[in-house]
C-alpha cells in the first residue's frame, strides 16, 4: 500500500548529495552525532529533545526537482522542503545501504527516523507495495534485515534513532484477515515484527508500531482488536524497554482535528467514532492501555494540508489535490501525541495509475487519485509540485 522505493534514483542522488556536505555552507551539518553514546528514555518524549533530521536523501529528490523548477518563486519554496524532517525507507535489503549515507550527516541535537518495511509478503491488501520477500522467508527478514539493521544501529550508538515498524502489517491482519494473502502472510507479520521490536531495543532508538489510522482501526468494531493485536507484538517481544507507541496516518491524508470530521456527514459515520486523527490518538491510545501498551503517538502529517478530497476513507494513492501539512514539530496540543512528523515523503508515488503494469492496484486509477502516476517511491515531478502549491501552512 504504501511505497517500495526503487534505489536507484536515491543512491544516484546520493552521489550527487554526499560532497554538499563537506562544503562551507552547512558547518552545522558536518558533525555527525554525539561525542558520546546515547541513550534514550522512551518512557519520555524524545521529540522534545530531537529535532527530526532532514535526512539527505529526501534532499538530493527536493534538490532535483528544484532545478526542473522555472518559476522562481516556486522554486525557493520548493527549496525550503528539502529543510524538513522526514523518514527514511529501509524498505529492502539493498536499501539499508542508505543508513551510513545517512547518519552520516546527522547531529547530536537531531533525530534520525528510520521506517522498517519489509515483510515476508508485505502489503497483503494491495498491489502497489507487495515486498521483495515471499511469505514464508521470515529467517531472510531476521537474518538479512532486522539483524543487519540492528548491527548499523549498534554500531552508530552516537546518534539518535526514531523507528516505525512495518507499516500495514498488524493493521492489515485485523481487518483483512478474510484477504488469502493476508491469511497466508498473518503468522509471519507475528513474528517478524515481534522481531524486529525486540531485536532493535537499543539504547539509541525509540519505537513506534504503525496503527493505520482514524479510518481504519478507527471503526468502533476495530478498536479492540487492533489495540489486541499491537499490544500482543508487543509483549512477544518480551516488552521492550525503548518501545513508545504507535505511529498514525503513515502515508495517510487525515485530518488532525478538523471537527466535525471529513466524513463526518457519511452515513456509515455512526460507526466510526475516531473523525479525525487527534480523536483516534485519544481513543486508540486508551485501548492500548487498557490492553497493556505504551501508547505515544506520531502521526503523519506529510500530505494532509488539504481534506475534503477523497471518495472515501480507505482511497490511500495519490490523492489529488492534495497539500503538504505541517512541519514536523513535538507542540502537538496533546501530550499523548509526541510529535507531528513527516513519515511518506511527499513528491514520491503510492503506486502506478498504469492499469497494465503487474504492480497497479485499482486505487491508484479511482477519479479521486491523481494520474499519470509512476510506480510506487518513483518521483512524479508535478505531484510535488501540487504538494506544494496546496502546502498548509504554505512555503
Ligand atoms: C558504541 O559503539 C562502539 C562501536 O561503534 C563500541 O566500541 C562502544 O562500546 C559502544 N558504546 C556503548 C556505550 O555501547
Amino acid at each position: 500500500m504504501k511505497f517500495s522505493k526503487s534505489a536507484t534514483l536515491a543512491f544516484a542522488a546520493t552521489a550527487v548529495a554526499a560532497p554538499s556536505a563537506t562544503t562551507k555552507e552547512q558547518p552545522s551539518k558536518r558533525q555527525a552525532g554525539c561525542a558520546s553514546a546515547v541513550t534514550l528514555d522512551a518512557s519520555t518524549n524524545v521529540f522534545k529533545k530531537y529535532t527530526l533530521h532532514a535526512n539527505n536523501f529526501y534532499r538530493a529528490e527536493v534538490e532535483e526537482a528544484v532545478n526542473l523548477l522555472s518559476d522562481s518563486s516556486l522554486a525557493s519554496a520548493a527549496a525550503k522542503v528539502a529543510d524538513v524532517g522526514s523518514f527514511l525507507w529501509l524498505d529492502t535489503i539493498a536499501n539499508i545501504a542508505k543508513f551510513e549515507p545517512a547518519v552520516a550527516d546527522v547531529p547530536c541535537n537531531e533525530i534520525l527516523g528510520l521506517v522498517i518495511y519489509d515483510l515476508p509478503g508485505r502489503d497483503c491488501a494491495a498491489k502497489a507495495s507487495n515486498g521483495e520477500l515471499k511469505v514464508g522467508e521470515l529467517n531472510r527478514y531476521k537474518k538479512d534485515y532486522i539483524d543487519v539493521i540492528a548491527a548499523l544501529l549498534k554500531k552508530h550508538n552516537k546518534t539518535a534513532f526514531a523507528l516505525i515498524i512495518e507499516p500495514d502489517s498488524l493493521p492489515n491482519l485485523v481487518t483483512n484477515s478474510d484477504v488469502q494473502a493476508c491469511k497466508n502472510s498473518a503468522s509471519g507479520y507475528r513474528d517478524g515484527v515481534a522481531y524486529a521490536l525486540k531485536t532493535l531495543n537499543l539504547p539509541n532508538v525509540v519505537q513506534y508500531i504503525d496503527a493505520g489510522h482514524g479510518g481504519w482501526l478507527g471503526w468502533d468494531a476495530n478498536l479492540k482488536p487492533g489495540a489486541e493485536e499491537l499490544a500482543k507484538a508487543y509483549k512477544a517481544a518480551g516488552s521492550p524497554k525503548q518501545f513508545r507507541g504507535f505511529a498514525t496516518n503513515v502515508a495517510g491524508w487525515n485530518s488532525w482535528d478538523q471537527s466535525p470530521g471529513e466524513f463526518a456527514s457519511a452515513s456509515d459515520a455512526k460507526y466510526n467514532s475516531c473523525q479525525n486523527e487527534k480523536t483516534y490518538v485519544q481513543t486508540f491510545g486508551a485501548r492500548l492501555k487498557t490492553a497493556g501498551m505504551p501508547n505515544h503517538a506520531l502521526v503523519d502529517t506529510g500530505r494532509n494540508g488539504v481534506t475534503g478530497l477523497r471518495e472515501e476513507w480507505g482511497n490511500w494513492c495519490n490523492v489529488n489535490g492534495a497539500g503538504f501539512g505541517v512541519r514536523p514539530t513535538a507542540n502537538t496540543g496533546l501530550e499523548l501525541a509526541d510529535a507531528f512528523v513527516w513519515i511518506k515523503p511527499g513528491g514520491e508515488s503510492d503506486g502506478t495509475s498504469d492499469s497494465s503494469a503487474v504492480r497497479y492496484d485499482s486505487f491508484c486509477g479511482k477519479p479521486d487519485a491523481f494520474q499519470p502516476s509512476p510506480e510506487a517511491g518513483q518521483w512524479n515531478q508535478e505531484y510535488f509540485e501540487m504538494l506544494l502549491r496546496n502546502a498548509n501552512p504554505p512555503f
